[in-house]
């Protein structure tokens, strides 16, 4: 167990604190700001402790350049909105000057400040022990409350915490828990559903799960590999083939483990990959030549929805087909409409499956839905995250 913002006196201390305030943005404007509201009861409490907080984040990949697309002021913006007192925002583009310090060493209890993107130094990405102690030299405490971005090994989530006593926020403390309990405690069956395009993004995650799921229901792009390394012919869906065999063991795994591993017996197909291609319904085992496979189909849809309903314990990781075309979002709308239904205990990985829960609008009905997308990903592999380890234990 890590330590957390409870476990240590906050009263007139200056805190840095890491975010994960890479929200999407259109325009110059937030498009959904769960990222920071995520990160608003850490950032409450710290200041209700009497501490005064500095906050940090990266934005978007300006890839160690200092580049106005990808300063975090409106992110300030957002922030003084939502907790309702000002926050300063320090502008460098070296992110830590003179100024900077200043700003940071005259400020009090309950004040907040926002530096600038930290991914402006080439430095941040590198895990640079310079980049780290700048940062460090301007607190007392780290908190890292960036779950999102605690698999990066950077000098803001984890070099940092060389420097200063560390712990962690409110958020990492839920994810872990949520995240934690469904893949190593789970009430029983654990179903994982697993979709997304690629099958070497999910090898991890599937080995991983193999232990431990008692049901794996392969959706998404990456379920096409599955099939034809069963021998049917799959069209033009996508297909690692060097995948195929890799496909076949770990099926066997599966099997050899008493772990179910379903892929999908029909889908829905595409003349083209587009929005307004022709469609049609087709079994696994009769896939038409020319046409792309593009969701999970009406027999599958009803057999995972059963599974799920049927499950103590569900995490989600991945879309079943391309959600963004309407033509093509029945698989995954189900997935998630069964989920929100069902009386388990419902976790879902965060980046694409987190976006279509949201866009289905069955949000309310989830246990959790995690604000990592690669984070969520590497813990369900059973990976280390950096911006975790680096903390202080209990
Ligand atoms: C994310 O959006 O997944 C995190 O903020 C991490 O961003 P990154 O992939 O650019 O490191």
């Amino acid at each position: 167990m890590k330590k957390t913002v409870r476990d240590v006196e906050l009263k007139e201390k200056r805190v840095i604190c890491r975010c994960d305030f890479n929200v999407p943005m259109k325009e110059g404007a937030i498009t959904d700001d769960t990222r920071i509201r995520a990160a608003l009861p850490t950032i409450q409490y710290m200041l209700e402790e009497g501490a005064s907080v500095i906050l940090m984040s990266h934005l978007g990949r300006p890839k160690g350049k200092p580049n106005h697309d990808f300063t975090l002021e409106p992110v300030a913006k957002r922030l003084e909105e939502l907790l309702g007192r000002p926050v300063q925002f320090a502008p460098s583009d070296t992110v830590v000057d003179d100024g900077v310090r200043e700003k940071a060493a005259a400020l009090r209890p309950g004040d907040v400040m926002l530096l600038e993107n930290v991914r402006y130094r080439a430095e941040e990405e590198k895990n640079d022990p310079g980049f780290s102690k700048e940062l460090a030299d301007l607190a007392d405490l780290f908190v890292n409350d960036a779950f999102g971005t605690a698999h990066r090994a950077h000098s803001s989530t984890a070099g940092i915490a060389d420097f200063l006593p560390a712990v962690s926020g409110f958020l990492i403390e839920k994810e872990l828990q949520f995240l934690g309990e469904a893949v190593d405690d789970p009430k029983r069956p654990f179903v994982a559903i697993l979709g997304g395009s690629k099958v070497s993004d999910k090898i991890g995650v599937i080995e991983n799960l193999i232990e431990k799921a008692d049901t794996i229901l392969i959706g998404g792009g990456m379920a096409y590999t599955f099939i034809k390394a069963a021998g049917c012919g799959i069209g033009t869906s996508l297909c690692e083939e060097d995948k195929l065999e890799l496909a076949n063991e770990l099926r066997a795994k599966a099997e050899a483990k008493g772990v179910k591993l379903l892929i999908p017996s029909d889908s829905k197909l595409g003349d083209k990959f587009a929005a307004d291609c022709e469609t049609q319904f087709a079994d696994s085992t009769a896939m038409p030549d020319g046409w792309m496979g593009m969701d999970i189909g009406p027999k599958t849809i009803e057999a995972y929805t059963k599974a799920i309903a049927e499950a103590g314990t569900v995490v989600w990781n991945g879309p079943m087909g391309v959600f963004e075309f309407p033509a093509f979002e029945d698989g995954t709308k189900a997935v998630a409409k069964a989920m929100a239904e069902s009386g388990a205990v419902t976790v879902v990985g965060g980046g694409d499956s987190a976006a279509a829960v949201k866009q289905f609008g069955f949000e309310e009905g989830m246990t959790h839905i995690s604000t990592g997308g690669g984070a969520s990903l590497e813990f369900l592999e059973g990976k280390v995250l950096p911006g975790v380890a680096c903390l202080q234990d209990k």
